[in-house]
């Protein structure tokens, strides 16, 4: 079977198993434990800042902005393969995703509406807000480090549904 080097997990050349950067083929530390983050865990160590991300069509979300060095006690970055995997910044994708989500909506592609729905990989979490605030009856936000659920991801949450929903709605979200 033909492999793809950008997704690969495990090294094929070196016969070690664990986790490899495939563009150095350095080894990883092992991926942290999964754990369930409940909605009340949000971090009380940490100083999240929000501010609004203006998206088309008059859509405002809120986001929070934390520190990389603050949370995972690193100098700010986009990432450290297999320790911190990116999740304090907020990609241009989830926005672009959060549009192409929006369109379909509007042009009567696409309805949440009653639907559960799983954001992985969330970051900041905004798709998965998004689809909550257009009527999914469940989200859950999953992400590589539970750090970014506690110091990011709920905050972001309870950010964008305070305004709008009481604290029964924001049961309906899920980490
Ligand atoms: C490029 S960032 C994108 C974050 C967010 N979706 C956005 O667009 O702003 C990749 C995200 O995937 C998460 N991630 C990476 N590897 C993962 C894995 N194996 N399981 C779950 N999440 C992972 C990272 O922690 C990070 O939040």
């Amino acid at each position: 079977m033909a492999t793809n080097s950008t997704f690969q997990l495990f090294s094929s050349s070196s016969g070690v198993s664990g986790f490899f950067d495939s563009s150095t083929e350095t080894p990883l530390p092992p991926p942290p434990p999964p754990v369930e983050v409940l909605s009340s865990e949000v971090s009380l160590n940490v100083i999240c800042s929000v501010e609004p991300v203006n998206l088309e069509d008059g859509l405002t979300l809120l986001k929070g902005r934390v520190s990389t060095k603050e949370v995972f006690g690193l100098p700010n970055s986009d990432l450290v393969p297999g320790v911190y995997e990116g999740g304090l910044k907020l990609w241009e994708g989830s926005l672009d995703l959060i549009k192409a989500l929006q369109a379909e909506v509007q042009n009567g592609h696409l309805s949440f509406s009653g639907k559960r729905v799983l954001e992985l990989g969330c970051g900041h979490g905004l798709p998965g807000i998004f689809a909550f605030l257009e009527g999914a009856s469940a989200v859950h936000f999953q992400d590589f480090n539970a750090e970014v659920l506690q110091s990011l991801t709920i905050p972001n949450v309870n950010a964008n549904l305070s305004e709008k929903l009481s604290p029964f709605y924001i049961k309906r979200c899920k980490f």
